[in-house]
């Protein structure tokens, strides 16, 4: 038997170590992280808010045997011109660029080119040798220069010079129905440029008016970027699924402790055992695009829906969690993904989480899993879901206000009612926080035509996240000075009346006006303050301090100040008697 066990520890304290980033030598003059690109939250001009659209791309390193997904990143940016009322600029207004920037460790990443000697990140444009074109080109017959990614011609900074050059980058498309500026398929890997990896890279996104290169604002923003899909730690020869007994003659590693010759290894054996079973001969078509054949709406860059063999193949998704979903362990008989196991047991053995942390953000950090929002491998890879379509909703869980709300609580814990192995997700009737109806959390646009994800951050991540991944949450610190949801009016208004209309319903935030005259508002409507201080006035979660505060609880001139913490539930009778 194979001392597989150790290689996989060998392998995680490995990435571990090296997860924390590093040294990069960047001498430029970006080592202002801590308060951000140079502007104070609450004066400026303008306002970029950024936001990548899922929270995680994975990505293979290697492109020579066979290919789930390649390097594909989007970042979507909205500017806000400030002001009363504040104006989104559209394309003829302004113009956005991005460029990489060094982290609070000192990591940078600005090109996915290998420096020769010292750091290695792919070879998605090297010459596979068989063909004499590139792998990136064999695979996807499209023939990009290094450092420019699939169909948009969207670039990592250093393709003019690698290592050296940090050029801005054009956002190559400007959507007008979601009025947002798109970089589709920027393509970065989760290694920087001395060699260290970091999952959570960083770029600066920077708008200007046309023609001139004066900065208006930026925002740095993460491309969460994971290659962590452990095939291997079944399918590397050895492991239950490329027993050495078997009648297939699975491939020893050249070295059992590089890991990346584990990783080689286990593709081929994946690649023999799925000749085995369906007579295909992939082995031989190296390098395999598995959605060439099995349809993946993620690769469907043009959106044309399934061709060819797709149109008689399941798709991607459904034959990877349904199949693996009824697998069981030869040894107990039991199932070798069970329904409720942990992560690790579960999409973690697949998913980048045992070291990357795609799971970040409030709900990560509140101890709530994928299947608690997503259900299991056969709720994934059920018949009649439509991957990358037929998602979790944010309404799923938050689905209304103290007024009316589904459930026993405010915020459920579990987005779906039926069974963990179908999983529908739960639809609120109060939409106060809901998504734009049939469209994902990542479309959906909120408050003065706002992104959702301006305001809270990238899907699995979001704001505030847990500080293993602190980059996460320096848009919201550049934007309103604290980590968390952006509520800090003033940082998009720079005068505003006393309103009940902010997001999802808010009235003005730190604000003395408010402190002071609010009375007409509860007279004229005490069910509106009710629906987030509660029935009885007392206060909850949804009225909770985003960030210390100082309030007044009279209007009297000896003022007396009420300190309140973080995370307050604000209740009336903080100030005075309830109404
Ligand atoms: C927790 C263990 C585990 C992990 C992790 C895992 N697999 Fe598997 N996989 C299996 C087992 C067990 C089989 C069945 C082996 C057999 O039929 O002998 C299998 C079968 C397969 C098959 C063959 C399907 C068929 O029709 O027989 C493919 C293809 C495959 N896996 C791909 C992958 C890929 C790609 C990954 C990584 C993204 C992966 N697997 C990760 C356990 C795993
Ligand atoms: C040349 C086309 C082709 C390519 C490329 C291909 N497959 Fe398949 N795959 C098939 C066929 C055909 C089947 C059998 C389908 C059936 O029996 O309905 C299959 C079945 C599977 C199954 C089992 C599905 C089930 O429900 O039992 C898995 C898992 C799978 N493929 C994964 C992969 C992975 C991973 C890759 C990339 C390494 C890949 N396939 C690449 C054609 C392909
Ligand atoms: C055996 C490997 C494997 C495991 C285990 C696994 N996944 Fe996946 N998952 C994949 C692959 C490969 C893709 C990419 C499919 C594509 O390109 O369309 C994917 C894509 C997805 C997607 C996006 C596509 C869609 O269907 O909407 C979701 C959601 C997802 N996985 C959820 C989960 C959850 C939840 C779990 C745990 C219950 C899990 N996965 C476990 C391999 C796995
Ligand atoms: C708190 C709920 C929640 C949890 C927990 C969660 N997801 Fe998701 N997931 C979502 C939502 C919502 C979407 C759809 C977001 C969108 O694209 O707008 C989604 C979409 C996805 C997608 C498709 C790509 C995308 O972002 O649209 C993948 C892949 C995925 N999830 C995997 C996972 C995995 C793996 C886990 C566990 C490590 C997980 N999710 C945990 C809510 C969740
Ligand atoms: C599975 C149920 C579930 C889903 C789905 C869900 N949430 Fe949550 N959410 C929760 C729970 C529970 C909490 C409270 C966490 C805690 O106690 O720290 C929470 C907290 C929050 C908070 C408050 C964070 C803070 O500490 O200030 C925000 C904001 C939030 N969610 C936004 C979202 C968004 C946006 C989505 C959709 C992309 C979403 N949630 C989807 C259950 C969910
Ligand atoms: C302009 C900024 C802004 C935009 C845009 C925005 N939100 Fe919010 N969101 C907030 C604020 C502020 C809160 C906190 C409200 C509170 O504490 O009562 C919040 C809270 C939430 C919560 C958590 C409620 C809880 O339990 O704490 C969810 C879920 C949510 N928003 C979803 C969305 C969705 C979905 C969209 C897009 C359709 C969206 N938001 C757009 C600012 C925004
Ligand atoms: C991320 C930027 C942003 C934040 C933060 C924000 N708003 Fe707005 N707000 C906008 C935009 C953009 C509009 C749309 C203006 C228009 O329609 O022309 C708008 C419109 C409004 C309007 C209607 C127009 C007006 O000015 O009277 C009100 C009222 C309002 N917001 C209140 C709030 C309140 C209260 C908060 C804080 C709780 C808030 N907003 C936070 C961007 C923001
Ligand atoms: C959408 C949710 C929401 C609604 C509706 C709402 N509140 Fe609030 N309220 C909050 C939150 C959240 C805070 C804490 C804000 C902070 O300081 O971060 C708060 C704080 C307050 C405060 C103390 C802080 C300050 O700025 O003065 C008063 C007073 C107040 N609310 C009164 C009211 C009254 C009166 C109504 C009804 C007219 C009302 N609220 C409706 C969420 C809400
Ligand atoms: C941060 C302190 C603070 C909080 C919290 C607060 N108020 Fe007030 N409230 C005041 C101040 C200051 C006044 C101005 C008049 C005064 O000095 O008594 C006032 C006056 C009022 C009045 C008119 C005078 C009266 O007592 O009838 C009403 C009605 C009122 N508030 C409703 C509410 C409601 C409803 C809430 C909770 C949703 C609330 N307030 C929360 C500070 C507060």
């Amino acid at each position: 038997m194979y001392p597989h066990r150790k290689w996989l520890t060998t392998l995680i304290v490995l990435m571990t170590l090296t997860a924390c980033g590093g040294g990069s030598g960047d001498d430029d003059d970006d080592d202002d992280h801590d308060i951000g690109p140079g502007v104070s939250p609450l004066s400026g001009t303008h306002r970029v808010l950024a936001f990548n659209d899922l929270g995680m791309h994975c990505a293979d390193l290697d492109y020579s045997t066979f290919v789930i997904l390649p390097p594909y990143n989007v970042i979507h940016s909205q500017v806000i011109e400030r002001g009363a009322p504040p104006r989104i600029l559209d394309s003829t207004q302004v113009d956005v660029d991005y460029r990489a920037v060094a982290d609070g460790g000192g990591s940078i990443n600005s090109t996915s080119q290998n420096q020769a000697g010292s750091v290695d990140k792919t070879n998605f444009w090297a010459i596979n040798p068989a063909t004499g074109n590139s792998f990136v080109s064999d695979l996807f017959g499209l023939d990009p220069p290094p450092d420019e990614g699939l169909l948009f011609g969207q670039s990592m900074p250093g393709i003019l010079d690698p290592y050296n050059a940090n050029d801005a980058q054009a956002f190559n498309h400007y959507d007008a129905d979601k009025k947002w500026f798109a970089a589709d398929g920027v393509p970065i890997l989760p290694i920087d440029d001395s060699g260290q990896l970091n999952a959570y890279p960083l770029m600066r996104v920077s708008a200007s008016l046309p023609g001139s290169s004066d900065t208006l604002a930026s925002l740095d923003v993460v491309l969460p970027v994971a290659s962590e899909a452990d095939c291997q730690n079944c399918h590397a020869a050895g492991e239950i699924a490329a027993p050495l007994d078997s009648s297939i003659d699975f491939l020893l590693p050249d070295d059992i402790n590089d890991p990346n010759s584990v990783l080689q290894a286990a593709k081929s054996n994946i690649l023999m055992l799925h000749d085995a079973e369906h007579g295909t001969d992939l082995v031989n078509a190296t390098p395999v695009l598995c959605a060439g054949c099995h349809y993946s709406a993620a690769l469907d860059l043009t959106g044309t829906g399934p061709t060819g063999q797709q149109l008689l193949l399941d798709s991607m998704s459904r034959v990877m969690h349904d199949h693996h979903g009824r697998l069981t362990d030869p040894d107990t008989a039991e199932p070798l993904f069970p329904a409720d196991g942990s992560l690790e047991e579960t999409c973690y053995q697949c998913h980048p989480g045992k070291v990357t942390q795609c799971l970040r953000g409030a709900m990560g950090a509140a101890g709530i899993s994928c299947q608690d929002c997503h259900g299991s491998m056969l709720a994934v890879g059920g018949d009649e879901r439509r991957p990358w379509l037929d998602e979790p909703r944010c309404e799923s869980c938050h689905t209304g206000d103290a007024n009316s709300h589904l459930g026993d609580s405010l915020r459920l814990t579990q987005a779906w009612d039926d069974a963990i192995d179908s999983a529908t997700p739960r639809l609120a009737s109060n939409r106060r926080f809901a998504e734009n109806s049939a469209t994902l959390y990542r479309n959906s646009l909120g408050h003065g035509g706002v992104a959702c994800e301006g305001c809270h951050g990238s899907t699995h991540a979001i704001w505030p996240n847990p500080l293993a991944s602190a980059n996460d949450n320096l848009a919201a610190i550049q934007l309103q000075g604290h980590a968390g949801t952006l509520s800090d009016c003033g940082s998009c208004h720079t005068s505003l009346p006393l309103t009940l209309d902010g997001p999802h319903g808010m009235h003005n935030v730190n604000s003395r006006g408010w402190n002071l005259e609010h009375e007409d508002f509860y007279e004229d409507n005490p069910s509106a303050c009710r629906s987030c201080h509660g029935l009885n006035l007392e206060g909850t979660v949804l009225s909770m301090t985003a960030a210390d505060r100082t309030y007044l609880r009279d209007d009297d001139d000896d003022d007396e100040t009420l300190f309140v913490a973080k995370g307050t539930e604000v209740s009336c009778s903080l100030c005075h008697d309830k109404p």
